[in-house]
């Protein structure tokens, strides 16, 4: 149980950093959880992904899309290397739109597009940051954001540009990874585990303690279930369902809801 639990964590922490094994390669001029550090690890992203999530990551995109479907046009924000979009445009009757701030992410999204061309509908991809959506106000049924709410420089605004483009009522899903502060023997060995182990298992590793250091300092910062529902509200979206994913109580939360119908863009 443990083991699982601490492979578990290792799994998310790893998911949530990226991942760079290029030494000391811009470590203090690229700002962590920005565009451009997206950019230096986007190549190995996928594969980590795969790799150390246990295959969760799939079922945890399904869990976020099943909230938002049925809809015929989609945001997917912060999609990365595009997995989300990729899912929800399997039904190519489905306007699918995917939004990064890195344009080398997006470069490996183009490429796994190209690639389920004949299986998937198109996707468009569109640089630029969830602060600024380069949207209509109304245009979207539905939207989502999966591990990228943490890296929002100003999470508030993020959340209220997404409530801007949903339709009234439109249906909304979060994922998100946080630490729980619960007093559990198993919550306080994770804790020490994300924040205190895999940094330095990681440098060791990778030659970049950075990126895993943000990891742990990004999930520690994140609000909690309260304080974060309150934002949500603040923007104008409504929860419907809060609750953590998979096993032990170590998955990411998963937050959904809809657009509230009187606010007044
Ligand atoms: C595909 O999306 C359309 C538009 O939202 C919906 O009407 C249809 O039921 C979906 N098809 C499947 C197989 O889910």
């Amino acid at each position: 149980m443990f083991v699982r639990h601490f492979v578990l964590a290792f799994a998310l922490a790893v998911l949530a950093s990226g991942f760079s094994s290029q030494p000391g390669q811009g470590d203090s001029c690229i700002v962590p959880g920005s565009g451009g550090f997206f950019n230096s690890i986007a190549a190995r992203y996928d594969l980590l992904n795969q790799v150390i999530s246990l295959g969760f990551h799939g079922s945890w995109r399904t869990s976020a899309i099943n909230k938002i479907l049925p809809a015929q046009s989609v945001l997917d924000i912060s999609t990365g290397t595009g997995d989300l979009a990729i899912s929800v445009a399997a039904n190519r009757s489905i306007r699918v739109v995917g939004l990064d701030p890195s344009p080398e992410m997006l470069k490996v999204a183009r490429d796994k597009v190209n690639r389920f061309e004949n299986s998937i509908g198109d996707i468009r991809l569109v640089t630029g940051v969830a602060e600024a959506l380069p949207f209509d106000s109304d245009s979207f049924d539905a939207a989502a954001v999966a591990f990228g709410v943490r890296n929002f420089q100003d999470r508030q605004k993020g959340l209220n540009e997404m409530s801007r483009v949903l339709k009234p009522n439109g249906k909304w899903a979060i994922l998100e990874l946080s630490l729980t502060d619960g007093d559990q023997l198993l919550d306080r060995a994770t804790r020490l585990f994300v924040t205190g182990i895999v940094p330095r298992v990681a440098s060791i590793i990778s030659g970049n303690r950075k990126a895993y250091e943000y990891l742990s300092d990004s999930m520690r910062k994140f609000p909690d279930e309260k304080e974060f529902c309150k934002m949500l509200e603040a923007a104008g979206l409504v929860v419907e369902s809060q609750k953590r994913l998979s096993p032990l109580g170590m998955g990411p939360f998963l937050y959904s809801g809809i657009k509230s119908s009187d606010r007044d863009n």
